[in-house]
């Protein structure tokens, strides 16, 4: 028995001792095997290379750390902007639907006929002019009609607290050239500021120039929207300005303290003039392309003539007639988001606006009421036309909404359907007009972002949008992005 005993104790031991030494094979002698793979024969060799790869992992590691960090930076930010306008628009909504009910108990009439007791008229000595090369094309414009117009068309400039308003004015003259008494200008100046006050005084009789005393902003309203408030008080003060100190004008063109024309900015309005007198749907004239930027825009000597009707207001440099400020517009004008309130249905009353494929206007103004971000991302490449048209030997009958409509929704729809890949693809080079159509608010807003363009809507209409249908270039390929032909109309809702 004990014999039997110490065997089977014996047995025991050297089993447990093989499986221990397999074990530790396997485990260990394994793992370093696995390293001789990889063609290693030192132990000094394969540490490194063990090194080498936690260090790899670790940086590998590291890299996606930072980089789903810069998304999730990013998506923040797109956040952020997107609450921010969300909250602005119900602000605008709030404010707007205020000013409504203000509007009715206005009594107006005694604000658009009495002058302001602030209107002042300079008589300082005059400025001198910069050369401008640019000069001698806007000269050649205006000189065809120089002889036989008699129309007046004054120009309204707002200004604050920017001495570089001179830029904006020093470029009217050269455009203007002679046309001194076709265009003249009336600049008003909000906000006090000596410094631009005494940059305007130094125009002397060349300018009109009234101040606004700021009226006080409706207590509550947010510190970052106070500008907005002020900047809608000091328009109606400086159109009902315009409108009494030029009695005879059927008409003004509005334009910013920061704003660049370009040469044929005159040419072009005095045309739109004649245009909205023969087209009541049409309720303003804009020098401005929301979507303008170089690469979107045809930018030959062809495409500085196309011209657009468009449902959105663009603003930026625009004509506004007496009739509609008059009779509807100064009785209901809203206390902040003046802007914005044009684009309202209740404003807008389905007319539209029409405006060129390359912007007449350009900004300058980085640092303003919004944010300077817009600036830097969008604003300042908007391309200013370099090709002046003389807008008074064009045939521009085809903008009149009888003639438009029809053949735009017929040549839009019979433009061969494209998908965004179709586009980034290159498929079929040689249909340089195509149409690429959205559904939804969502679809809209991914292929306008897709393809460069603003894809913010305002009550419903994109921006540029005419009929629903938006128009760009796509790598050097004209491109509608149009909703289905059977469209019947905006939806308020889409934000
Ligand atoms: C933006 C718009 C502008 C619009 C404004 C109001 C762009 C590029 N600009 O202004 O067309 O009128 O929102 O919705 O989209 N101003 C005053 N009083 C003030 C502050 C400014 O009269 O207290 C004047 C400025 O001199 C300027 C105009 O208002 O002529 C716009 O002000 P700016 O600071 O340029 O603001 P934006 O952000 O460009
Ligand atoms: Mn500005």
């Amino acid at each position: 028995m004990r014999i039997v005993s110490i065997r089977s104790y014996l047995v025991f031991v050297c089993f447990a001792i093989i499986s221990l030494w397999l074990l530790f094979y396997f485990v260990g002698v394994g793992r370093v095997q696995n390293l001789s793979r990889a063609g290693l024969s030192d132990v000094k060799e394969k540490l490194k290379v063990k090194e080498k790869i936690m260090k790899t992992s670790f940086s590998w590691q590291l890299t996606n750390l930072v980089h789903d960090n810069q998304v999730l930076l990013e998506k923040l930010k797109v956040g952020i902007l997107q609450h921010k306008n969300i909250l602005l628009d119900k602000m605008r909504s709030e404010v707007s639907a205020q000013n409504a009910l203000e509007a009715k108990q206005i009594s107006l009439d005694q604000e658009i006929l009495a002058p302001h007791p602030t209107l002042i008229k300079t008589t300082s000595t005059l400025k001198t002019e910069p050369p401008d090369i640019q000069e001698n094309v806007a000269e050649k414009i205006q000189n065809v009609k120089d002889d036989n117009d008699e129309f007046m068309i004054p120009i309204m400039i707002t200004a604050c607290n920017r001495p570089s308003v001179s830029r904006c004015l020093d470029k009217l003259f050269s455009v203007r050239g002679s046309q001194v008494d076709n265009f003249p200008i009336i600049v008003s100046q909000d906000c006090g500021d000596k410094a631009t006050a005494d940059v305007l005084n130094g125009y002397g009789d060349k300018i009109t120039f009234v101040k606004h005393d700021p009226e006080p902003v409706p207590q509550g309203v947010k510190s970052n929207l106070v500008g907005y408030y002020k900047i809608a008080s000091h328009y109606k003060f400086a159109i009902n300005q315009a409108f009494h100190h030029f009695p005879s004008a059927d008409s003004i063109i509005i334009l910013e303290d920061d704003i660049e024309i370009a040469p044929d900015f005159l040419s072009y309005f005095k045309e739109m003039h004649e245009l909205m007198k023969k087209d009541q749907t049409l309720w303003c004239a804009s020098a401005w392309n929301d979507n303008g930027k170089t690469s979107q825009v045809d930018a030959t000597e062809k495409g500085a003539e196309l011209l657009y009707r468009t449902d959105f207001f663009p603003g930026l440099g625009w004509l506004l007639k007496r009739s509609l400020w008059e009779e509807e517009l100064v009785s209901k004008w809203p206390q902040a988001f003046w802007d914005d309130w044009m684009r309202e249905p209740e404003q807008r009353k389905g007319r539209s606006c029409i405006r060129p494929e390359v912007s007449r206007t350009s900004t300058f103004g980085r640092k303003g009421v919004s944010a300077g971000q817009f600036f830097d991302t969008h604003l300042k490449y908007i391309k200013l036309n370099e090709f002046p048209v003389d807008w008074s030997t064009k045939d521009l009958s085809y903008l009149v909404k009888d003639n438009y409509d029809k053949s735009f929704k017929d040549k839009v729809y019979n433009l061969p359907l494209f998908r965004i890949s179709d586009l980034k693809e290159n498929k079929d080079p040689d249909s340089r007009e195509v149409r690429i159509e959205y559904t939804m608010s969502h679809t809209f807003k991914a292929f306008a972002k897709e393809l460069g363009l603003m894809s913010d809507f305002k009550k419903g209409v994109p921006r540029t949008a005419y009929m629903g249908i938006v128009t760009t270039i796509f790598r050097g390929r004209r491109v509608y992005l149009a909703p289905p032909v059977d469209w019947t109309g905006y939806v308020e809702s889409w934000s």
